[in-house]
């Protein structure tokens, strides 16, 4: 039988249904509720509101839990690979050995991006921030490729040609920032390969692909390849919802991830290190800082709506920093800053009572800088990871037979009716 909760307004009595996800998960089915009753309900930042059903990802932020398909990111972290990881979320199953080959082809076949292209890049200010460049050029490719949208049976073309595209348009903006010479994407090289290639070789200094680092990049990748429903795949969702084409949808999802309070904690966390490192290393000043409700300054990689225990991505990735900077012979002062931080917070009765741990962006900076990402491309390489995510939730959302435009209500706290006061008389 149906579960349903009992709800009790103005003395009558409703009886609304409850819906019961798979490892459940509890949700009292609301849609019925101002029709019936009048009222709406209030959740700013929602909270404790449930925007769709999901089958692609599991959180239970309790315990430290996040599974892609049913699939541990642990066991994806230490067996997978970023493309299958890529192709289990759009798919819902692991690939045949076959169907990776077909996919590995089609991902070398649109890799390039138009030369045209190129001139686009060249446009943008110097300074411009490379997030913003890859969101209007993500919007761009629906002009520079429009016929593939058009027939049902190209999608999955058009899905891999977004995971291609924008690898190599994020590293082609990394080459035209510095002003040197473009690199292709090569065909004999896998995706994360291929993409350490087309950031760091040069025309006089060649980059040897060292299989260590590509596999730390696979890793990276994997750890940030969906996450439910986080800030930016809410916006891909109600952006698409309006039926808009996928290239703005994504668009939509690069300009939420920007954010210094989603993706852009990679960035704000390295910038954070940077100035406690400047400031003789006092980690605990910040934590004082990050303590005063007076002070807007927070720890930033510190804190989940969801995770209220350790980031289950935060701890590889933590365990990433030594494997990527001992590959490089580098060490890192930011990464003893990072440990020392850690430490001093998780023992803080301020920390430990709103349940703050370290997330994924608090270590994921260090590994990038070993990689040698520069900081500025560090949320960039957050929204490539983040891509299979958004294209799986956006194609979810689009066959939902429950879709519905995404229009929330509101509360009006504004002005009653009032005449209009002419010029001379206000
Ligand atoms: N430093 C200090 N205090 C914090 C922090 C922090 N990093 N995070 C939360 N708090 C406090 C917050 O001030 C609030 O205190 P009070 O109850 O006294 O008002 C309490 O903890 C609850 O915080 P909240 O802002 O209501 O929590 P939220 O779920 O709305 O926000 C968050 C989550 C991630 C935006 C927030 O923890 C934060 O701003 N963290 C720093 C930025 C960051 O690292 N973002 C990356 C998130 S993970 C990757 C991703 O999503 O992209």
């Amino acid at each position: 039988m149906e579960k349903t909760v009992k709800l009790i307004i103005d003395g009558n009595t409703y009886e609304l249904p409850v819906i019961v996800g798979s490892e459940g998960e509890k949700a009292i089915d609301i849609r019925k509720l101002r029709q019936e009753t009048g009222y709406i309900t209030y959740d700013p930042g929602f909270a404790s509101t449930g925007s769709c059903r999901s089958s692609i990802t599991f959180m239970d932020g309790e315990k430290g839990i996040l599974r892609y398909r049913g699939y541990p990111i642990e066991q994806l972290a230490e067996h997978s690979t970023f493309v299958e990881t890529s192709f289990l979320l759009m798919n819902g199953v692991l690939p045949t050995r076959k169907e990776l080959n077909q996919v590995r082809v089609h991902l070398n076949d649109n890799s390039l991006v138009h030369e045209d292209m190129q001139d686009f890049f060249r446009s943008f200010p110097r300074a411009s921030h490379p997030m913003g460049i890859l969101s209007s050029m993500v919007t761009a490719l629906r002009s520079f490729y429009p016929e593939y949208m058009s027939a049902e049976e190209n999608i999955n073309t058009t899905f891999l040609r977004l995971l291609s595209k924008v690898r190599t348009m994020a590293a082609m903006s990394y080459k035209i920032s510095r002003g040197h010479k473009v690199i292709y994407p090569r065909q004999d090289l896998t995706y994360c390969a291929n993409f350490l290639n087309m950031m760091f070789d040069s025309p006089v200094k060649p980059y040897e692909i060292d299989e260590d680092l590509v596999r730390a990049l696979n890793i990276f990748w994997i750890l940030h390849a969906d996450h439910e429903q986080n800030c930016s795949t809410a916006a891909v969702r109600v952006v698409g919802s309006g039926k808009v084409n996928i290239y703005a949808a994504i668009s939509a999802g690069i300009a939420a991830l920007w954010g210094p309070l989603h993706g852009g904690a990679n960035q704000a966390v390295i910038e954070m290190l940077t100035d406690i490192a400047a400031n003789n290393g006092d980690v605990n000043r910040a934590v004082e800082k990050a303590k005063d409700r007076n002070d807007p300054f927070r720890l930033m990689g510190f804190g989940h709506r969801v995770y209220k225990t350790y980031d289950p991505r935060a701890k590889i990735m933590k365990a990433m920093c030594d494997i990527v900077l001992s590959k490089m012979k580098k060490s890192d002062p930011l990464l003893d800053i990072a440990r020392k931080l850690e430490e001093v917070a998780l023992k803080d009765p301020y920390f430990i009572d709103s349940n703050l741990y370290p997330n994924v962006d608090f270590y994921s900076g260090i590994v990038l800088r070993g990689l040698g990402i520069p900081t500025n491309m560090f949320t960039v390489m957050f929204a490539i990871g983040r891509l299979p995510g958004w294209i799986s939730q956006w194609k979810e959302s689009i066959d939902d037979p429950h879709w519905r435009i995404s229009r929330p209500r509101q509360v009006y706290t504004g002005e009653k009716e009032r005449d209009y006061i002419p010029i001379d008389e206000r």
